[in-house]
Protein backbone atom coordinates (compact mmCIF):
# COMPACT_ATOMS: atom_id res chain seq x y z
CA UNK A 1 0.00 0.00 0.00
CA UNK A 2 1.91 3.34 -1.01
CA UNK A 3 0.22 6.37 0.60
CA UNK A 4 0.72 10.02 -0.18
CA UNK A 5 -1.13 13.17 1.76
CA UNK A 6 -0.78 13.30 5.15
CA UNK A 7 -1.77 9.78 6.60
CA UNK A 8 1.78 8.13 7.28
CA UNK A 9 0.74 4.57 7.42
CA UNK A 10 2.13 2.41 5.26
CA UNK A 11 3.88 5.13 3.46
CA UNK A 12 7.43 4.94 2.58
CA UNK A 13 10.60 6.93 3.72
CA UNK A 14 12.39 7.49 0.79
CA UNK A 15 13.69 11.31 0.67
CA UNK A 16 12.95 14.03 2.60
CA UNK A 17 11.24 15.68 -0.74
CA UNK A 18 8.74 13.97 -0.46
CA UNK A 19 7.40 15.57 2.97
CA UNK A 20 5.67 18.85 3.29
CA UNK A 21 6.54 21.26 6.00
CA UNK A 22 2.94 20.25 8.09
CA UNK A 23 4.50 16.84 7.40
CA UNK A 24 8.18 17.87 8.44
CA UNK A 25 6.57 19.64 11.64
CA UNK A 26 4.34 16.67 12.38
CA UNK A 27 6.67 14.17 12.59
CA UNK A 28 8.36 16.39 15.00
CA UNK A 29 5.84 16.59 17.65
CA UNK A 30 5.18 13.14 17.62
CA UNK A 31 9.09 12.65 18.32
CA UNK A 32 8.64 14.85 21.21
CA UNK A 33 5.95 12.85 22.35
CA UNK A 34 7.82 9.68 22.19
CA UNK A 35 10.51 11.59 24.17
CA UNK A 36 8.53 12.65 26.97
CA UNK A 37 6.09 9.61 27.34
CA UNK A 38 7.06 6.50 25.35
CA UNK A 39 4.23 3.55 25.37
CA UNK A 40 6.12 0.52 25.57
CA UNK A 41 3.24 -2.07 24.40
CA UNK A 42 2.52 0.36 21.43
CA UNK A 43 4.27 -1.65 18.25
CA UNK A 44 3.45 -5.16 20.30
CA UNK A 45 3.36 -7.52 17.60
CA UNK A 46 5.85 -5.74 15.05
CA UNK A 47 8.43 -7.21 13.36
CA UNK A 48 11.08 -4.45 11.88
CA UNK A 49 13.43 -5.90 9.36
CA UNK A 50 16.57 -4.04 9.46
CA UNK A 51 18.68 -4.49 6.77
CA UNK A 52 21.87 -2.65 6.36
CA UNK A 53 24.34 -3.95 3.11
CA UNK A 54 26.73 -1.04 4.63
CA UNK A 55 27.84 0.14 7.97
CA UNK A 56 26.36 1.55 10.24
CA UNK A 57 26.24 2.42 14.05
CA UNK A 58 23.65 5.25 14.91
CA UNK A 59 20.75 4.61 11.95
CA UNK A 60 20.91 0.74 12.66
CA UNK A 61 21.27 0.33 16.16
CA UNK A 62 18.77 3.83 17.10
CA UNK A 63 16.06 1.95 14.71
CA UNK A 64 16.40 -1.23 16.88
CA UNK A 65 16.57 0.39 20.40
CA UNK A 66 13.52 2.56 18.93
CA UNK A 67 11.25 -0.69 17.74
CA UNK A 68 12.17 -2.40 21.05
CA UNK A 69 11.30 0.63 23.32
CA UNK A 70 7.86 0.58 22.06
CA UNK A 71 7.40 -3.30 22.10
CA UNK A 72 8.56 -4.54 18.58
CA UNK A 73 10.95 -6.92 17.64
CA UNK A 74 13.59 -6.53 14.75
CA UNK A 75 15.08 -8.94 12.58
CA UNK A 76 17.91 -8.28 9.97
CA UNK A 77 21.84 -8.00 9.34
CA UNK A 78 24.37 -5.70 9.43
CA UNK A 79 26.25 -6.74 6.22
CA UNK A 80 25.00 -8.61 2.93
CA UNK A 81 28.14 -10.99 2.73
CA UNK A 82 25.92 -13.22 5.60
CA UNK A 83 23.19 -13.27 3.06
CA UNK A 84 22.26 -14.72 -0.04
CA UNK A 85 22.77 -12.03 -2.00
CA UNK A 86 26.22 -12.59 -1.92
CA UNK A 87 25.46 -16.02 -3.91
CA UNK A 88 23.79 -13.21 -6.35
CA UNK A 89 19.91 -13.09 -5.46
CA UNK A 90 19.04 -9.64 -6.71
CA UNK A 91 17.80 -6.79 -4.17
CA UNK A 92 14.42 -6.51 -5.63
CA UNK A 93 13.59 -10.50 -4.68
CA UNK A 94 15.61 -10.19 -1.15
CA UNK A 95 13.55 -7.36 0.05
CA UNK A 96 10.34 -8.84 -1.26
CA UNK A 97 11.07 -12.19 0.91
CA UNK A 98 11.98 -9.74 4.17
CA UNK A 99 9.18 -7.94 3.25
CA UNK A 100 7.01 -11.15 4.01
CA UNK A 101 8.50 -11.37 7.24
CA UNK A 102 8.18 -8.22 8.84
CA UNK A 103 5.92 -5.50 9.24
CA UNK A 104 8.89 -2.46 8.17
CA UNK A 105 11.69 -2.51 6.62
CA UNK A 106 14.77 0.22 6.74
CA UNK A 107 17.57 -0.64 4.36
CA UNK A 108 21.01 1.05 4.06
CA UNK A 109 22.83 -0.24 0.71
CA UNK A 110 26.25 2.00 -1.09
CA UNK A 111 23.90 2.66 -4.49
CA UNK A 112 21.69 5.58 -5.32
CA UNK A 113 18.64 4.34 -5.93
CA UNK A 114 18.38 1.18 -3.58
CA UNK A 115 15.71 2.23 -1.63
CA UNK A 116 12.93 3.57 -4.16
CA UNK A 117 14.01 -0.48 -5.65
CA UNK A 118 13.07 -1.68 -2.29
CA UNK A 119 10.01 0.20 -1.88
CA UNK A 120 8.82 -1.33 -5.37
CA UNK A 121 9.32 -4.97 -4.16
CA UNK A 122 7.22 -4.78 -1.10
CA UNK A 123 3.42 -3.75 -0.16
CA UNK A 124 5.28 -3.11 3.68
CA UNK A 125 6.90 0.66 4.32
CA UNK A 126 10.20 0.89 3.40
CA UNK A 127 12.47 3.52 4.66
CA UNK A 128 15.09 4.54 3.58
CA UNK A 129 18.56 4.52 6.19
CA UNK A 130 21.17 5.73 3.32
CA UNK A 131 21.33 5.00 -0.06
CA UNK A 132 24.35 6.14 -1.63
CA UNK A 133 25.48 9.74 -1.97
CA UNK A 134 21.45 10.20 -2.25
CA UNK A 135 19.29 10.71 0.76
CA UNK A 136 19.19 9.95 4.63
CA UNK A 137 15.78 11.03 5.25
CA UNK A 138 15.91 9.74 8.64
CA UNK A 139 18.68 11.52 9.87
CA UNK A 140 17.18 14.83 8.30
CA UNK A 141 14.62 14.60 10.55
CA UNK A 142 16.69 13.95 13.82
CA UNK A 143 18.43 16.64 12.74
CA UNK A 144 15.49 18.78 12.20
CA UNK A 145 14.68 17.94 15.73
CA UNK A 146 18.27 18.45 17.53
CA UNK A 147 17.93 22.12 15.89
CA UNK A 148 14.23 22.95 17.27
CA UNK A 149 15.35 21.79 20.63
CA UNK A 150 19.09 23.54 20.48
CA UNK A 151 17.62 26.89 18.95
CA UNK A 152 13.76 27.26 19.63
CA UNK A 153 12.97 27.31 16.08
CA UNK A 154 13.49 26.19 12.97
CA UNK A 155 12.94 29.91 11.08
CA UNK A 156 15.00 32.75 11.12
CA UNK A 157 18.38 31.11 11.14
CA UNK A 158 21.95 31.26 9.35
CA UNK A 159 23.17 27.12 8.84
CA UNK A 160 26.65 26.35 7.42
CA UNK A 161 27.39 23.13 6.32
CA UNK A 162 31.05 22.03 6.13
CA UNK A 163 32.95 19.71 4.65
CA UNK A 164 32.10 17.19 2.36
CA UNK A 165 29.10 18.41 0.71
CA UNK A 166 29.02 16.82 -2.68
CA UNK A 167 28.92 13.21 -1.47
CA UNK A 168 27.34 13.59 2.27
CA UNK A 169 23.59 12.52 1.75
CA UNK A 170 22.71 14.59 5.10
CA UNK A 171 23.67 17.31 4.14
CA UNK A 172 21.66 16.98 0.45
CA UNK A 173 18.46 16.04 2.52
CA UNK A 174 19.04 18.88 5.56
CA UNK A 175 19.37 21.29 2.84
CA UNK A 176 16.07 20.11 1.10
CA UNK A 177 14.64 20.43 4.66
CA UNK A 178 15.54 23.51 5.67
CA UNK A 179 14.35 25.49 2.31
CA UNK A 180 10.66 25.15 4.01
CA UNK A 181 12.07 27.34 6.39
CA UNK A 182 13.12 31.09 6.47
CA UNK A 183 16.84 30.13 6.63
CA UNK A 184 20.41 31.45 4.90
CA UNK A 185 22.56 28.57 4.12
CA UNK A 186 26.30 28.84 3.97
CA UNK A 187 27.96 25.88 1.96
CA UNK A 188 31.36 25.31 3.08
CA UNK A 189 33.80 22.92 1.04
CA UNK A 190 36.56 22.90 -1.44
CA UNK A 191 35.24 23.51 -5.03
CA UNK A 192 35.83 19.67 -5.52
CA UNK A 193 33.31 18.61 -2.95
CA UNK A 194 30.59 21.64 -3.03
CA UNK A 195 27.04 20.81 -2.88
CA UNK A 196 25.64 19.06 -6.49
CA UNK A 197 24.53 21.82 -8.78
CA UNK A 198 20.92 20.31 -8.90
CA UNK A 199 20.87 21.21 -5.22
CA UNK A 200 21.65 24.81 -5.55
CA UNK A 201 19.36 25.27 -8.63
CA UNK A 202 16.46 23.72 -6.54
CA UNK A 203 17.74 26.33 -3.56
CA UNK A 204 17.60 29.01 -5.99
CA UNK A 205 14.27 27.94 -7.72
CA UNK A 206 12.45 28.09 -3.86
CA UNK A 207 13.93 31.44 -3.65
CA UNK A 208 16.56 30.11 -0.75
CA UNK A 209 19.57 32.98 0.11
CA UNK A 210 23.03 30.62 -0.06
CA UNK A 211 26.48 30.87 -0.89
CA UNK A 212 28.96 28.60 -1.30
CA UNK A 213 32.72 29.73 0.24
CA UNK A 214 35.94 27.68 0.62
CA UNK A 215 37.47 29.43 3.52
CA UNK A 216 36.12 28.13 6.67
CA UNK A 217 37.27 30.83 8.93
CA UNK A 218 35.07 33.62 6.95
CA UNK A 219 32.39 31.21 6.37
CA UNK A 220 31.81 30.52 9.95
CA UNK A 221 30.88 34.39 10.08
CA UNK A 222 27.49 34.91 12.06
CA UNK A 223 26.35 31.27 11.87
CA UNK A 224 23.48 29.78 14.17
CA UNK A 225 23.99 26.78 13.55
CA UNK A 226 26.92 24.76 11.78
CA UNK A 227 26.58 21.50 10.43
CA UNK A 228 30.25 19.52 10.42
CA UNK A 229 30.76 16.70 7.92
CA UNK A 230 33.39 13.62 7.56
CA UNK A 231 34.68 13.39 3.75
CA UNK A 232 33.25 10.27 2.85
CA UNK A 233 36.15 8.75 1.99
CA UNK A 234 34.34 5.13 0.57
CA UNK A 235 32.25 7.16 -1.80
CA UNK A 236 35.62 8.54 -3.99
CA UNK A 237 36.15 7.19 -7.04
CA UNK A 238 39.99 6.77 -6.66
CA UNK A 239 42.20 7.53 -3.54
CA UNK A 240 44.33 10.63 -5.58
CA UNK A 241 41.08 12.40 -5.67
CA UNK A 242 40.59 11.74 -1.69
CA UNK A 243 43.76 12.56 -0.89
CA UNK A 244 43.62 15.93 -2.25
CA UNK A 245 40.98 16.78 -0.02
CA UNK A 246 41.32 14.94 3.39
CA UNK A 247 42.18 16.78 6.28
CA UNK A 248 40.94 19.86 4.40
CA UNK A 249 39.19 21.28 7.25
CA UNK A 250 39.36 20.88 10.82
CA UNK A 251 36.96 22.60 13.41
CA UNK A 252 39.07 22.85 16.71
CA UNK A 253 38.48 24.92 20.06
CA UNK A 254 40.71 27.78 18.18
CA UNK A 255 38.44 28.54 15.75
CA UNK A 256 35.78 29.51 19.08
CA UNK A 257 36.78 33.07 18.88
CA UNK A 258 34.95 33.39 15.64
CA UNK A 259 31.73 31.50 16.89
CA UNK A 260 28.75 33.45 17.50
CA UNK A 261 28.44 32.84 21.56
CA UNK A 262 25.16 30.29 20.84
CA UNK A 263 26.47 28.55 17.75
CA UNK A 264 25.21 24.80 17.91
CA UNK A 265 27.35 22.45 16.20
CA UNK A 266 25.98 19.52 14.98
CA UNK A 267 28.01 16.49 13.06
CA UNK A 268 26.09 13.02 11.94
CA UNK A 269 28.86 10.96 13.42
CA UNK A 270 31.06 9.25 12.52
CA UNK A 271 33.83 12.19 12.93
CA UNK A 272 37.71 11.16 11.82
CA UNK A 273 39.55 14.03 12.23
CA UNK A 274 37.90 17.31 10.89
CA UNK A 275 35.46 18.36 14.44
CA UNK A 276 38.14 18.10 17.01
CA UNK A 277 37.53 16.34 21.04
CA UNK A 278 38.56 19.39 22.00
CA UNK A 279 34.92 21.13 21.68
CA UNK A 280 32.76 18.16 22.94
CA UNK A 281 32.47 19.65 26.74
CA UNK A 282 31.86 22.78 25.39
CA UNK A 283 28.28 24.80 24.84
CA UNK A 284 28.58 24.33 20.96
CA UNK A 285 28.82 21.02 21.00
CA UNK A 286 25.12 19.53 20.29
CA UNK A 287 26.36 16.02 18.29
CA UNK A 288 25.73 14.10 21.04
CA UNK A 289 22.59 14.43 21.82
CA UNK A 290 21.99 14.90 18.21
CA UNK A 291 22.94 11.03 17.67
CA UNK A 292 21.12 10.33 20.93
CA UNK A 293 17.55 12.00 19.24
CA UNK A 294 17.63 9.26 16.42
CA UNK A 295 15.43 7.54 19.03
CA UNK A 296 12.56 9.55 19.72
CA UNK A 297 12.59 10.72 16.12
CA UNK A 298 12.52 6.80 15.09
CA UNK A 299 9.75 5.86 16.97
CA UNK A 300 8.13 8.46 15.79
CA UNK A 301 8.62 7.34 11.84
CA UNK A 302 7.75 3.82 13.05
CA UNK A 303 4.94 4.59 14.68
CA UNK A 304 3.11 6.72 11.96
CA UNK A 305 4.33 4.35 9.19
CA UNK A 306 3.14 1.27 11.17
CA UNK A 307 -0.31 3.30 11.71
CA UNK A 308 0.08 3.09 15.39
CA UNK A 309 -0.14 7.14 16.04
CA UNK A 310 -2.01 9.58 13.89
N1 LIG B 1 24.73 9.31 11.14
C1 LIG B 1 24.79 8.05 10.66
O1 LIG B 1 24.14 7.71 9.66
O2 LIG B 1 25.59 7.21 11.37
P1 LIG B 1 25.81 5.67 11.04
O3 LIG B 1 26.53 5.59 9.72
O4 LIG B 1 26.62 5.14 12.18
O5 LIG B 1 24.45 5.01 10.94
Amino acid sequence: MKVTGVDFKGRDIISIKEFSKKELLHVLAVAAQMERRPDPHLLEGKILAALFFEPSTRTKMSFEAAMYRLGGEVIGFASEKVTSVSKGESLHDSIRILGGYSDVVVMRHPTEGAARVGAEATDVPVINGGDGANQHPTQTFLDLYTIKKAKGRLDKLKVGFMGDLKYGRTVHSLAQALSHFKVEMVFIAPPSLQMPPGILEELNAKGVKFKTIQDLKKGLAGLDVLYNTRIQKERFPDEYEYQKVKGIYTLSEKLIPLFKKDLKILHPLPRVNELSPALDGTSHAVYFEQAKNGVPVRMALLALVLGAVK
